[in-house]
């Protein structure tokens, strides 16, 4: 659950000399199997930790770091076609491994159940794990190997993830996939107090992306990629179905720079948009979270009207096994979330409260890297994530981008769709990018439907 459970014999006792008594209010009327079930939840917590974070929450905003624009990597670049030779053979060798980030609560979505189970908005209503997993499959076909995939879980998911894998006798995947689960945090309201999910548990929440190369690390799964050769980790998360994980332009240019980390980017649509940018902060490479530019420099422009922050995080990196390790156990900085916690009021009945939750970001990795890149792709070739029900970065949004690609697809090839007709479904195993959208187009037009 943390970093340095707390201990003792007597773990209520140890709860209210710490000023977090509220949590065992209840514990006198619970049958024995609660009460054993919430002293050991308690037991995980590191109450110092936990001190450290709501303190440094009510502390007020650090000061900003000095910020200058990033050069980023584009598809223009004349090493193009080297990076794209150098990936496949990082792919060919089998030295890359996938790693999925699904341990998220997924609140903004409201789905019932891990966004992975999430039905796409295409004619097959496929979910995103069955999404990626045949990117897995069809990257694994194309470069004639097993391709490794681990996918993060948090205790918020891991059973109905594991049973739909299951249930779908592991879309084809069995032996090259493996889970991790990441950990968990309390959530605390505006003084700190330990806030609890019901009588007999403390709500708890999933320590944000950040968590994932400890999960890695902790579950197995590091030590798993090496037992494999993988050398390099492609990183994303389960919600953006446009993702190409083998890339190969983006997995050569890591290895021919040499780079630990990378980032890819898109051009924002506009300048406040909610999406961090990769910048340098206080002459590192980093990104900075939208909440943390300013708006001045969010809207700031070059002589050629560009964005000077313009590069958006779409949370796709590279990942350097070495740095992997090298960052396992280190801690990432913990960010604040205000969020509505459901809990219970002191008679036990249920409300909801604006409490604290404690997440760390994979990206705050970037300044401990030696050597980060961050390489420029389309949005509308890679980025419509699934984050709301309705609006912005929703199951309409995402159907549209998949069918813009699609029909973009058709018309590169020569092929261009007829205006007026149902655009195909293409799915990964099929294909995940142009160049295999254009080893399918023959078989996809000799079928008939095109
Ligand atoms: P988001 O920050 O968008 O969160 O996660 P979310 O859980 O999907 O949705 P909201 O904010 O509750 O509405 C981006 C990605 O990071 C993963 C998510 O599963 C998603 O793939 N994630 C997030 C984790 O794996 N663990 C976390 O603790 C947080």
């Amino acid at each position: 659950v943390s970093e340095g459970p707390t201990s003792g014999p007597a773990i209520p006792d140890a709860f209210r000399a710490r000023g977090q008594g509220q949590v065992f209010r209840f514990f006198d009327e619970l049958p024995p199997a609660e009460q054993a079930a919430l002293v050991a939840q308690a037991q995980g917590i590191d109450l110092d930790l936990l001190k450290r974070l709501s303190a440094q929450a009510s502390g007020g905003d650090s000061a900003l770091p000095t910020l200058a624009p990033f050069t980023p990597i584009t598809r223009d670049s004349p090493e193009l076609d080297t990076a794209v030779a150098t990936g496949r053979d990082l792919l060919d060798e089998g030295k890359v491994g996938f790693f999925t980030v699904a341990g998220g609560q997924g609140t903004r979505l409201g789905y019932d159940g891990p966004k992975g189970c999430y039905p796409l908005p295409v004619p097959s209503r496929m979910p995103l794990f069955a999404w990626f997993a045949e990117c897995v499959r069809a990257a694994s076909r194309r470069h004639r190997t097993k391709l490794p995939w681990v996918i993060m879980v948090s205790a918020a998911n891991e059973e109905v993830t594991l049973d739909h894998f299951c249930a779908h006798d592991w879309f084809g995947l069995e032996g090259s996939v493996r889970f991790v689960r990441q950990r968990m945090l309390p959530a605390v309201d505006d003084d700190g107090r330990i806030l609890l999910a019901s009588r007999s548990s403390i709500a708890l929440s999933p320590n944000g992306h950040g968590g994932s190369i400890d999960a890695l690390a902790d579950g197995g799964a590091l030590q798993w990629f090496e037992e494999c050769g993988v050398e390099v980790v492609s990183y994303f998360q389960v919600d953006n179905p446009l993702l190409n994980p083998a890339d190969p332009a983006f997995l050569g240019f890591h290895r021919l720079g040499g780079w630990e980390m990378g980032a890819k980017v898109v051009l924002k649509s506009h300048p406040l948009e909610r999406a961090g940018v990769v910048a340098l902060a206080d002459g590192k490479p980093a990104i900075v979270e939208y909440t943390e530019l300013p708006e001045d420099l969010a809207r700031a422009t070059d002589a050629g009207g560009r964005l000077l922050y313009g590069l958006g995080n779409i949370a796709a990196h590279t990942l350097s096994m070495s740095f992997l390790r090298r960052m396992a156990g280190a801690g990432l900085p913990y960010h604040v979330a205000r969020k509505k916690i459901p809990t219970l009021d002191a008679s036990g009945e249920p409300l909801t409260v604006m409490g604290r939750k404690f997440e760390t970001f994979i990206f705050d990795a970037i300044p401990a890297a030696e050597g980060f890149f961050a390489f420029l792709t389309e949005r509308s070739e890679e980025f419509a994530p699934l984050k709301n029900a309705k609006g912005d970065d929703s199951p309409e949004t995402v159907a549209r981008a998949l069918e813009n690609r699609t029909r973009e697809w058709f018309r590169r090839a020569g092929k261009p769709l007829d205006p007026g007709r149902a655009v195909p479904e293409i799915t990964p195993f099929v294909a995940y990018d142009f160049d295999t959208f254009l080893l399918a187009l023959p078989g996809l037009t000799a079928s008939g439907g095109i």
